[in-house]
């Protein structure tokens, strides 16, 4: 069902067009309207799962706004869209792949299966081995070449391979073992890798090297670097490099060629996109973190999200309420962005983790069928944690004159309370979304006997949307839940849009580009240039300018 594309183009179904319809009729509409208008709004709208409770009452929608956006969800196919990714079918028509990060956290007694074979048992055994592995770096087990222990943890990779794996480390560091240190290396600027290791004992440093497809030119150079630093640190015995490397990837002939033993390798399968992999055994550098037990608990909080996605009525279900708001917001109110901000500094890297997550599913301009669109795709995802945002770039969002949507994510209890602090943040996160919402009218304004020049300056309009995801405290089923909230957001998001969410097409061009550029930049000789006159001019100029005077 879902690899074609559904009957109607999505700007001609009928719940699009009533939608557009609806949309002009409410666009005025005040959210300080439909509060008075109904008591009971703030408790209407609002959904749970599992440990997650959202509201998303401050939202400019009315009972018939959901019910249009519901039976758009219908009239694009979704419940079907769902069954074939939970069925293994090759959804990501671009790259005939199975589009499968369900598996990753499936109980191990589950099904799932990719060309008849259940893959589950596969899931199984690599978490397994990385369990096994794990515990042998976290007891001091596992030895460097010289006999050291392991104590620091090197991840390299970038994208998929980087951002989940930083983001969840940052997300977890209160069940971090605090005796090992954690570093992640992603940019083909060497200062990253430098400063990553310059206090580091090459006799004590586990590198990692997290890569898909294991020819990624950062990772690929970095890797280089990391070998030439381990060797030149431990005497230049190629022995050594078993000792502290290991390869997460998909492709085990050029891990092997690398120099790492397969034996060393975690993998993974094609069926798992890099946005999608921090659970699979890219997650490797969490659970040397946080340890196997607490990886467990996560993915059983992803799972638990991925059963709600799958099995609850759309209008309970968290990630479809998620993902046709930002439908409604972005097609219909014409939201250009969207703010992810999180009260909780743990999560420091959530909004960077997101962007891949969503810019590089949804940032497509075709359909599966390859039309080109005419209708919006992915907004911009961008944040920051609170309360540090609300005195930067909030101004904007209260009083700028661009519709911005957020996302605000708080929990119950701090993991390290101090004194009022938790009470003082969440303050602030409620507070912000009420003051988006109702904002300040200029007789309110003008009550506080504020001078008639200033009352506009001091007018906050209002009507600025936002939902608000509670829960109890960030632990690692949390943590799960709130990925798998996201990625499937963006699934319903894709599916409406007709999309693929699973392919990247759009990172191509610039790897060749750059790719014939190196040579250019490295010859001896002046190369002979072809590019545009500005390309050429640059590189001419930066090759003067890298020569010694
Ligand atoms: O350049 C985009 C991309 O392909 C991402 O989708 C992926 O997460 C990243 O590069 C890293 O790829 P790999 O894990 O194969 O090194």
């Amino acid at each position: 069902m879902s690899t074609k594309s559904v009957s109607k183009p999505l700007t001609q179904r009928a719940a699009w067009k009533a939608l557009g319809a609806h949309c002009k009729r409410i666009s005025k509409l005040h959210l300080r309207k439909l509060f008075a208008a109904d008591a009971q709004r703030g408790e209407k709208l609002t959904a749970q799962a599992a440990g997650l409770f959202l509201d998303y009452s401050k939202n400019r929608v009315t009972e018939k706004t959901l019910k249009l956006l519901l039976q758009l969800a219908d009239e694009s196919g979704l419940r079907a869209k769902i069954d074939a990714m939970f069925a293994g079918e090759k959804i990501n028509v671009t790259e005939n792949r199975a589009v499968l990060h369900v598996a990753l956290r499936a109980p191990r007694d589950a099904k799932i299966f990719v060309d008849g074979k259940n893959v589950v048992p596969e899931v199984h055994a690599v978490l397994d081995k990385m369990s096994a592995f794990s515990d042998r770096v976290r007891r001091g087990e596992w030895k460097g070449h010289t006999g050291k222990r392991i104590k620091n943890i090197i991840n390299v990779g970038i994208g998929g391979s980087d951002l989940g794996p930083v983001m969840a480390y940052e997300a977890l560091k209160h069940y971090s073992d605090r005796s090992l240190t954690f570093r992640f290396v992603s940019n083909v600027d060497g200062i990253d890798f430098v400063e990553a290791t310059h206090d580091l004992d090459p006799a004590e440093t586990l590198f990692i090297i997290s890569s898909k497809t294991f020819t990624t030119l950062e990772t690929m150079t970095n890797a280089q670097s990391a070998r030439d630093w381990t060797l030149n640190g431990l005497g230049g015995d190629a022995k050594a490099v078993a000792k502290h490397f290991v390869a997460v990837s998909t492709n085990a002939e050029k891990v092997s060629a690398f120099g790492i033993d397969t034996a060393n390798m975690f993998g993974f399968w094609d069926w798992v996109g890099g946005r999608y992999s921090m659970d699979s055994a890219i997650g490797l550098s969490t659970m040397l973190a946080v340890g196997p037990d607490n990886f467990g608990k996560m993915l059983a909080g992803f799972h638990a999200l991925d059963e709600h996605f799958r099995t609850a009525p759309f209008a309970k279900n968290l990630p479809v309420l998620l993902g046709l708001l930002a439908v409604w917001n972005n097609d219909f109110l014409g939201a250009q962005t969207v703010a992810v901000l999180p009260y909780e500094q743990y999560l420091k890297r959530f909004p960077a983790y997101l962007q891949q997550l969503t810019m590089e599913s949804n940032g497509k301009h075709v359909t599966l069928a390859g039309k080109h669109v005419n209708y919006q795709t992915s907004p911009v995802y961008w944040g920051e944690p609170g309360t540090n945002g609300q005195h930067s770039f909030y101004q904007l969002i209260h009083q700028g004159t661009r519709l911005i949507p957020c996302d605000f994510i708080a929990f119950a209890h701090a993991l390290t309370p101090l004194g009022r602090h938790h009470d003082i943040l969440l303050a602030n996160v409620f507070a912000q979304a009420e003051a988006l919402a109702f904002g300040k009218t200029a007789d309110e304004v003008k009550a506080e006997k504020v001078p008639a020049a200033l009352v506009p300056h001091k007018v906050f309009e209002g009507n600025r949307p936002s939902n608000t995801i509670l829960a109890e405290k960030l632990t690692p089923e949390i943590l799960g839940q709130l990925v798998a909230l996201y990625e499937h957001s963006v699934f319903v998001q894709g599916a409406i849009w007709n999309i693929d969410s699973f392919d990247q097409w759009g990172v191509e061009l610039g790897k060749v580009l750059a790719q014939r550029i190196v040579p250019e930049l490295e010859s001896q000789t002046a190369p002979k240039l072809k590019h545009d006159s500005s390309t050429n001019n640059l590189i001419r100029r930066y090759r003067k300018m890298k020569t010694p005077a």
